[in-house]
């Protein structure tokens, strides 16, 4: 098997599993004419994340790594009309075009787009949150789910994107700061009494990667 499989069978899934979405196809165009990596969640992705927001009936949704507002878009989607989302984004570009596409897609009343680093917006924002999404730089990893551990109540959820880094993460004496930092993030997990997890591999239109998934447990 190889990417062009992957990729095939991704948009076989999508085309089939997923309608057409005018919002989402717009946040990825308007995030490639701004010249935003093309690094937000694909389509079957953001459709995992919005249906575990469904599962665990959220009402407060955080999430640290905002890009265009693509996983945003997906997640806030899931709340219901009184619900919130907070998104902490470091680049000013990335939060001003995340911002105007939540709006465009109807989604401002529930969205508040934080911008800068997500270690100085943390410690102030109001929780609990049911779900933590965590996307941004990996090396924070460990911190990010300190902090994501500290807003839950029992029964929230913690995702970490991107730990398997094309299969990188087994590489334990790596210098990579990327892939100690999800190495870490899974040491702590492993310690942490209050929490239940696994983490799963992936492979799509994303190339090969990987998703850790944490219950809340008291
Ligand atoms: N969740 C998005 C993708 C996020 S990409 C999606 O799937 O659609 C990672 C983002 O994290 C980038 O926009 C990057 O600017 C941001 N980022 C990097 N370091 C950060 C930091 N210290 N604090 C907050 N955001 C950061
Ligand atoms: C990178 C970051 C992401 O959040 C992602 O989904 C893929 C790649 C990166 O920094 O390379
Ligand atoms: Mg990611």
């Amino acid at each position: 098997m190889d990417q062009q499989t992957w990729t095939a069978v991704d948009q076989y899934l999508t085309s089939t599993l997923l309608p057409p979405d005018p919002a989402l196809t717009a946040t990825l165009e308007s995030s490639r004419r701004a010249g935003l990596p093309s690094i937000a969640v694909s389509p079957t992705q953001g459709k995992l994340l919005h249906l575990l927001a469904k599962m665990t009936r959220a009402k407060s949704i955080l999430e640290i790594g905002t890009l265009g507002g693509y996983s945003t878009i997906w997640l806030a989607r899931a709340l219901p009309a009184d619900g919130r989302l907070v998104t902490l984004e470091y680049e000013p570009k990335h939060a001003e075009l995340a911002k105007a596409n939540i709006e465009a897609a109807g989604l401002a009343d529930r969205v508040e787009v934080k911008v800068g680093a997500a270690l100085d917006s943390l410690p102030g924002l109001e929780g609990p949150f049911d779900l933590s999404f965590i996307d941004a730089d990996k090396a924070n990893n460990p911190a990010y789910f300190k902090w994501a551990l500290e807003y839950s109540r029992p029964g929230s959820v913690i995702v970490v994107d991107n730990v398997v880094r094309g299969g990188a993460v087994v590489q334990a004496d790596s210098t990579d700061p990327s892939i100690q930092g999800v190495r870490e993030l899974h040491d702590l997990i492993a310690a942490e009494p209050r929490v239940d997890a696994t983490a799963l591999q992936t492979v799509g239109d994303k190339g090969y990667d990987g998703l850790t998934i944490a219950l809340v447990t008291s």
